[in-house]
């Protein structure tokens, strides 16, 4: 993307947004045109040329240490922190089983996260204490047991930013961070983290099952869920000498068409998008907010707006997509949530509006 490419230019690459008011990136982001094609441009090279042979694996390798650079670049880590995953899920689930953790360990979370994180850490057999998302309460949450802080950058629940760095530095415990609400929506910087989690489909605009986990210090985490990629050499009963740096944890072999579509979606991101986005995500509350909605308004936040409509909220959810505009609810909370990105213009704000009053009058 060109750095004067203007707001037009760079929301026209999605065709979505010529249909719809498109404001759930917090799930799954729009595709461009360019990530679609480039796609299926490597699905055509696999049809024709098949996917095998020295050239097809050297390809395929490069591409591989690309993602790794241009992931990285993203939060400012060096690619050989940076190994390739399918998801946020998939990265804090081998940070879990890699620490080891037992019965006697304490992991330190909060009330708010995603599935995805809490699921690895339940099964990580330690015990896993809660906490309201309040960096105080996180903090004072740690004892001596404490292995890890594992919480969201961005709450998936009310968009606040939760101050990451500062929890690692005032309480000395290693961290993982889930990203998946904050790479792509807000700056996000590795520097300082044990662990941070990318998630590729959703403010990358990538393919899914795309994402990427960000490891510190490789050397220090077990490969607990080897791939053939983990290993540079094994002896016949599986004992190996794992890869250097954070490739050792690359889990599987993800298809060529979604390692190019991720790399064209992130060229596709412009270098005003985090200004932009932040800029519409106020303007949308600021709307909701005149429009006499119940607002969740953090101090610090990020790019998703939730708030809490006087009707159940599935109704609002469907109603608002029956107009063209797609929204979430967030099960067991009250909550709506719209999830705005570069690409939001202020005509998909105003159908939002005009979509949440025409069913309350
Ligand atoms: C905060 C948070 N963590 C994790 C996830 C799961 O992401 P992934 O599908 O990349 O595992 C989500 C998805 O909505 C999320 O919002």
């Amino acid at each position: 993307m060109p750095d004067e490419s203007t707001f037009e230019e760079a929301r026209a690459q999605f065709p979505v947004l010529e249909r719809v008011a498109y404001l759930n990136a917090g799930s799954s982001g729009p595709l461009t045109r360019a990530t679609v094609e480039a796609m299926n441009a490597e699905e055509d090279r696999n049809l024709y040329e098949g996917r095998m042979g020295r050239e097809y694996i050297e390809r395929y390798l490069a591409l591989r240490a690309e993602l790794r650079e241009i992931l990285g670049g993203l939060v400012g880590a060096e690619a050989q922190r940076i190994a390739l995953t399918a998801s946020t899920t998939e990265g804090c689930n081998i940070v879990l089983a890699g620490l080891d953790l037992d019965e006697g360990d304490e992991v330190v979370t909060t009330t708010d996260e995603h599935f995805g994180l809490l699921g690895p850490l339940h099964a990580s057999r330690a015990r896993v204490v809660v906490v309201p998302p309040d960096p105080e309460l996180i903090a004072a949450a740690v004892t001596a047991r404490t292995r890890l802080i594992a919480v969201s950058q961005v709450l998936w629940t009310t968009g606040a930013v939760l101050p990451v760095h500062e929890l690692r530095d005032q309480t000395g415990v290693p961290i993982l961070v889930d990203g998946a609400q904050s790479v792509g929506a807000i700056p996000v910087a590795a520097a300082g983290l044990d662990f941070l989690t990318i998630s590729g489909q959703k403010w990358l605009c990538g393919p899914e099952a795309t994402g990427a986990l960000v490891v510190a210090e490789p050397e220090r985490l077990r490969v607990a869920r080897p791939s053939y990629f983990s290993q540079e050499s094994y002896d016949p009963d599986g004992a190996f000498v794992p890869q250097p740096g954070a490739r050792r944890f690359d889990p599987n072999w993800v298809p060529t068409s979604s390692l190019a579509g991720l790399r064209a979606a992130i060229a596709g991101q412009p270098p005003w998008g985090f200004e932009r986005a932040q800029a519409q995500a106020e303007h949308c509350r600021e709307l909701l907010g005149a429009a006499g909605q119940d607002l969740v308004t953090p101090t610090v936040r990020g790019t998703l707006v939730s708030w809490r409509p006087d009707e159940e909220t599935a109704a609002v959810v469907e109603r608002l997509g029956s107009e063209g505009v797609l929204v979430r609810d967030l099960p067991g909370t009250g909550l709506v949530r719209a999830s705005v990105g570069w690409w939001t213009s202020r005509d998909d704000l105003e159908r939002l509006v005009a979509g949440l009053t025409s069913g309350s009058s």
